[in-house]
């Protein structure tokens, strides 16, 4: 997640110096250590060097690193997805007995142990480590479940770290995919290969929402008739790099997409102010939007606010967005003023005033029901 776009002004030099880009010069352009980025919508993408890429990560300002999917992505259909009817949440009776499991419990062992890698960067061997104990984790819960119909499945990537995707299958003749997705990714803007990240809020508390939401449903005997599919992100940090390799295999291999809500950032509360949970309005489908809504007032004791818009290519949602699937993000607070303002640094930390393990719980009761009422 990325905080502001303040520096627009940074932004508009990049545009200047845009030219088209052609399929032959990406090869040669990217061996010469150089990186494809868009900074905006509709814009030009141009090349960076990776000193440059990195200033954009301090500076906050959001792009898209697009250099090893571009090529692809031309040959792509523009089309957007027919527009889908959500439904009103109507589940409670089923899925109030679920929500009660989730546990505050396991998410702060697991935040223990996410935040304990030096940091989690999408090219460092401990990035690459973190997301190998998801995978390993979430492997011992669907084993002891007796849950061999979940697959975990590492999504590699052109970098080290790999994307995990966890699927429950559907036994009904609907395809549509429910997608619940979180980057597992931390980054110390400073240093990122070797800079202490520990990542708490951002983005280790999204991750174990995910790993929450699938203990209970995997412990709970959850089959939905269709599929739910629970995505741990690589690479975020870096311009949303595993969601949008991702996205982009999606489109092109024809998967349909039901919705997508993507958690980035669940467990702080600004001290003084009242929690909320906020519903990101840019860069996200409106009918989406609203049963995400309705989603936190009747599974979460917190009310649902209308975010401030996060700007382009703030976080995975984009990723989808930008193929055309609809896609959601709901936030620890409202954005921005009610969002934690240490991430990516090393005071993103389970002991930083503010941070709320009980808070994140709210989130992980909204991801369970959003996707109980999509895919039951
Ligand atoms: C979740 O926490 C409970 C209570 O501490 C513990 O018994 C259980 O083993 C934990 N589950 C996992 C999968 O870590
Ligand atoms: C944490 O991950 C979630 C899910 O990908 C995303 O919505 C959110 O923006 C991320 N937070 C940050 C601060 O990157
Ligand atoms: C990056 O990590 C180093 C130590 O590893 C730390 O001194 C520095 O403050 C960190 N940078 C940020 C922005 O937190
Ligand atoms: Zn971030």
């Amino acid at each position: 997640m990325k905080l502001s776009a303040a520096f627009v002004l940074v932004a508009l030099l990049g545009l200047a110096q845009a030219v088209p880009v052609t399929v032959s010069e990406i090869s040669e352009k990217s061996s010469q250590g150089l990186r494809l980025v868009q900074l905006a919508e509709d814009a030009q993408p141009v090349w960076k060097t990776e000193d440059e890429v990195l200033q954009f990560i301090r500076e906050e300002v959001n792009f898209f690193d697009i250099t090893d999917t571009w090529a692809q992505e031309q040959d792509l259909p523009q089309m957007k997805m027919a527009a889908i009817a959500y439904p009103t949440p109507s589940h409670q009776s089923a899925v109030s007995p679920l929500i009660v499991k989730l546990s505050t419990t396991n998410m702060s062992s697991w935040l223990s142990s996410l935040t304990a890698y030096n940091n989690r960067y999408y090219r460092a061997s401990t990035g690459q480590a973190a997301s190998v104990w998801i995978q390993n984790t979430l492997r011992s819960i669907a084993t002891s479940a007796g849950r061999s119909d979940i697959t975990i499945t590492p999504f590699s990537h052109t970098f080290l770290q790999t994307s995990t995707i966890v699927r429950f299958p559907g036994a009904g003749s609907d395809n549509a995919i429910t997608i619940l997705g979180a980057h597992m990714d931390s980054i110390n803007s400073s240093n990122p290969m070797n800079g202490r990240a520990p990542g708490a809020d951002d983005n280790a508390s999204g991750t174990v929402n995910l790993m929450d939401v699938f203990r209970v449903l995997a412990q709970g005997g959850f089959k939905p008739s269709s599929p739910l599919e629970l995505h741990f992100y690589g690479g975020e940090e870096a311009g949303l790099l595993g969601s949008n390799d991702i996205a982009i295999n999606y489109k092109s291999t024809g998967k349909a997409v039901k919705a997508v809500l993507n958690l980035d950032m669940s467990a702080y509360s600004r001290p003084g102010s009242t929690a909320v949970i906020g519903i990101m309005p840019d860069f996200t489908d409106a009918s989406l939007s609203t049963f995400l809504t309705q989603v936190v007032t009747t599974y979460s004791k917190l009310p649902a606010v209308k975010n401030s818009p996060c700007g382009y290519a703030c976080s995975d949602h984009a990723s989808w967005y930008r193929q055309g699937f609809p896609a959601s993000h709901s936030s620890e607070g409202q954005f921005p003023n009610g969002i934690n303002g240490a991430l990516h640094t090393i005071s993103d930390t389970t002991s930083l005033s503010g941070f709320s393990v009980s808070h994140a719980l709210e989130m992980s009761k909204v991801a369970l029901g959003f996707a109980y009422e999509l895919t039951v």
